[in-house]
């Protein structure tokens, strides 16, 4: 469904992603793992639109979205939670959220939608009238999936799910989003630096290192890779004699 095929990125004249390729099938968890500084929000910022590719194409259902503006991904029904959140903070929760149903197709079934999301997290819909900035961290990454599920879209792109979140709040985010994957057949491509939550939670992964793609496979095979284990998990090789 999605195919990015041979890109690369830069900032000015800094290469931030050298020939990386990777797919995203219809209904799969994919995520891609690798360290800080790796190129993670790079890719998802340019699968967005947000920054250009000079290689390569990335093509949805046989569109190429890399010749797209932003507002154009968002209808073929790309969106993304950015890293960091990003809401409006002095909007109230529903005007955050409203702000996500801007593309037509999406307007229009806005009020449906947001029944939904209040079902997934009923704490926004107690919320609704107050300031997005009064919100705590949890319920903020809530108000961005939230939005960024006010566009209906076919793929969601989540920078950095976990960050900054306790790890009851992680658990219940995980839930939530395996939840709809399963349920609304929504494909989810997840970003995270957290390699053992992002692979127990997904269908198969990638590992990108220094903007290059140095790794992929099944989740649960990465999962057990001493590569992985070594390089993400803190863990020693382990003792063989
Ligand atoms: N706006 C920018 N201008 C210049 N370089 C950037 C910018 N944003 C990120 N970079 C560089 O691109 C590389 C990848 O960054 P990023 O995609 O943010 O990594 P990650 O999300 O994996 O932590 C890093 O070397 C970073 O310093
Ligand atoms: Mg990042």
């Amino acid at each position: 469904m999605l195919e990015i095929s041979h890109i690369d990125v830069y900032y000015g004249d800094l290469q931030a992603l050298w020939d990386v390729s990777l797919t995203i099938g219809d209904g799969e968890i994919v995520t891609l793992v690798g360290s800080n500084g790796a190129g993670k929000s790079t890719l998802m910022k340019t699968i967005s639109g947000l920054l250009k590719i000079r290689a390569g194409y990335i093509d949805c259902d046989s569109i190429r979205l890399d010749r797209l503006p932003v507002h154009r991904i968002v209808e073929q029904g790309i969106s993304m939670v950015p890293e960091g959140r990003r809401i409006f903070p002095q909007m109230s929760v529903l005007e955050n959220l409203e702000m996500g149903a801007s593309i037509n197709p999406a307007r229009k079934v806005r009020q449906h939608t947001l029944k939904r999301i209040y079902e997934l997290f009923p704490i926004l819909k107690d919320r609704a009238k107050q300031l997005a900035g009064t919100l705590s961290g949890g319920e903020q990454q809530m108000l961005a999936i939230g939005r960024a599920l006010m566009s209906q879209p076919k793929i969601l792109l989540i920078d950095e799910m976990s960050l900054g979140l306790s790890p009851l709040l992680v658990q219940e985010f995980c839930r939530v989003i395996k939840g709809i994957n399963k349920l609304s057949k929504l494909t989810v491509f997840l970003v995270e630096q957290d390699v053992q939550l992002a692979l127990s939670m997904a269908h198969r992964g990638y590992v990108i290192e220094n903007g290059r793609i140095v790794g992929q496979g099944e989740a649960k095979e990465l999962l057990c890779s001493e590569e992985i284990k070594e390089a993400y998990l803190g863990m020693e090789k382990a003792d063989k004699t």
